[in-house]
């Protein structure tokens, strides 16, 4: 007698959902695909934009600085001098790695904490690892009577604003 094979009769059922299976995976699969890519083609088409604040400071009215002062704006990383000569402004940042200097009154000095930097109060190195003085920075008075510094425009030294 012979022997009877043993085959598995295909349940129409589980086959349909098996396909299902299948096709909801594929699906889902071209669908993060596609979000995917329209996140990537918005990146790509957006402008690239850096918004920076203005190099532009208002540094107030002129009588707000006394004679032989050295004011520090921290926020805009310029130093404001009041000098016999005139206005001028200096760029704070040290010329050796960028860290910010800071006056020293008792010491008629501008130091810089990080590697021991020392400028004089019109910005010339006097000793440590900076390459170059700090640089004067363009300064004007506006029509409305304040002090304006440009940080982005340097300008040869001892050219003080007179006001
Ligand atoms: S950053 Fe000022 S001395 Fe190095």
């Amino acid at each position: 007698m012979p022997e009877e094979k043993y085959e598995p009769k295909p349940e129409a059922g589980k086959e349909l959902n098996r396909r299902d299976f299948f096709l909801k995976l594929g699906l889902g699969s071209l669908s993060i695909a596609a979000a995917g890519t329209t996140v990537f083609a918005y990146q790509f088409l957006s402008p690239n934009v850096l918004f920076e604040p203005s190099p532009i400071v208002n540094a107030g009215r002129p009588d707000s600085y006394p004679i032989d002062s050295v004011t520090l704006d921290v926020n805009s990383g310029i130093y404001l001098i009041h000098a016999k000569e005139g206005f001028f402004a200096l760029g704070a940042a040290c010329t050796h790695l960028g860290c910010l200097t800071v006056w020293k009154p008792e010491l008629g000095i501008i130091a810089c904490p990080c590697h021991g930097s020392k400028f004089k109060r019109e910005g010339e190195k006097i000793e440590g690892p900076a390459p170059k003085p700090l640089p004067w920075l363009r300064t004007w008075v506006s029509d409305e009577g304040d002090l304006m510094v440009d940080r982005s425009a340097a300008i040869r030294p001892m050219q003080f604003v007179r006001v």
